[in-house]
């Protein structure tokens, strides 16, 4: 039977981490929607468009010539035959990327994309040999697949994700470190949750609270819970 994986949770709470791992672990492929976005908004850029022109910016998504990774160990994204994968990551980006996402228009263009590559990872031709997939984002578990074998809402308290994110942008973990990736951070997730709900789980969500929990932890805590839906 193929398996889906709907894991969603705000900004440093780890789920990047966690969902490719256990897509990994069990041969499971990974989608990260969040890089699909980050893809938009590169292209966005690249055309030279005013994020703010709702309009031009759509009508560029909709010719979007992206190519989706799905496997854990592969997530080089190409789009226009350009390796984006670090351009899409970068303090400059993030910056632009939740007004992208909060033009509707565009969340139906690339939740239609997602929702065919969820479907693909069921068919026995596909990267997963039909085993199923793991997606993450902030709208998997209620918009784009509400109907995953197992549904997880992923969250941390605001310290924990605030050191983690401090460590993956500057390196280091101290008080100003912290305070520099606040401003990023809580701003990136106040814009994000006025358009997808991530902040508390919707019926039939499991939360996981990994603000003390390793990785490791985190994974078979999500592999238990599988095994038990699926
Ligand atoms: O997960 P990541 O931080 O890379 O996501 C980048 C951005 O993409 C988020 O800040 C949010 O604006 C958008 N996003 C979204 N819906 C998703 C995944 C990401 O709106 N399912």
């Amino acid at each position: 039977m193929s398996t889906t994986i709907a894991i969603d949770g705000p900004s440093g709470s780890g789920k990047s981490t966690v969902s490719k791992e256990v897509a990994r672990r069990n041969g499971l492929a990974y989608l990260d929607t969040g890089a699909m976005y980050r893809a938009a908004t590169w292209w966005v850029l690249d055309q030279r468009i005013d994020p703010a022109d709702e309009d031009a910016v759509i009508a560029a998504v909709r010719e979007m010539p992206l190519t989706v990774p799905v496997d854990p160990d592969d997530q080089v994204i190409l789009c226009a035959g350009h390796d984006i994968t670090d351009a899409i990551r970068t303090p400059e980006l993030s910056r632009v990327v939740s007004r992208v996402s909060s033009y509707f228009p565009v969340r139906d263009i690339l939740i239609a994309l997602q929702r065919d590559i969820i479907a693909a990872e069921g068919e026995p031709d596909s990267y997963s040999h039909g085993r199923g997939i793991v997606a993450e984002g902030r709208d998997i578990t209620t918009v784009v697949k509400p109907d995953a074998d197992l549904r997880v809402l992923l969250t941390a308290s605001e310290e924990a994700r605030l050191a983690r994110r401090a460590k993956e942008l500057v390196g280091t973990v101290d008080a100003v470190t912290i305070e520099k990736t606040r401003g990023i951070v809580s701003e990136r997730d106040r814009q994000d949750s006025a358009v997808t709900q991530f902040l508390e789980a919707a019926d039939g969500v499991f939360t996981i609270d990994s603000s003390t929990m390793s990785i490791s932890d985190v994974v078979e805590t999500i592999e238990n819970l599988a095994g038990r839906v699926t």
